[in-house]
């Protein structure tokens, strides 16, 4: 993970919409082209219509053409919620980077975040 990626998220942070919380997320994702994504969390006065960061950023990637598979790691500047867990699954993501509350930076897969994860059955 390089540093970078997690510093944008952080930069990103300062655009979220989050009156209600007052709590700023931003995260950053790389594809394997190396473009990158970035989002926030945007809130609603209606509480469980807002989106997390993570969730923007990957949606960000989608309409630009990303899919499942092509999205390498995401830096996020919280730990990820347990429904983005679920989206870091779906997209196959490799790394996910994220401070612990006490500021050290760890990395795991989805399937660390998210052991025995659900798919959809074929
Ligand atoms: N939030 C995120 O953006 N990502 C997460 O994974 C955890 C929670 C946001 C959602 C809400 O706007 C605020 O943090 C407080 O829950």
């Amino acid at each position: 993970m390089s540093d970078d990626l997690l510093a944008q998220a952080k930069a990103v942070a300062a655009k979220a919409y989050s009156p209600y919380s007052d709590y700023l997320v931003g995260a950053a994702v790389r594809a394997r082209d190396g473009r990158i994504y970035e989002g926030v969390n945007v809130e609603n006065a209606a509480y469980p219509l807002g989106i997390c960061a993570e969730r923007t950023a990957i949606a960000c990637a989608v309409v630009d053409g990303c899919r499942p598979g092509d999205l390498v790691e995401i830096a996020i500047t919280t730990a990820p919620c347990g429904g983005c867990r679920q989206w870091l699954h779906e997209f196959r993501l490799e790394q996910v980077t994220f401070p612990k509350p006490d500021g050290e930076v760890v990395s795991y897969t989805p399937d660390e975040l998210l052991p025995e994860s659900w798919d959809l059955p074929a």
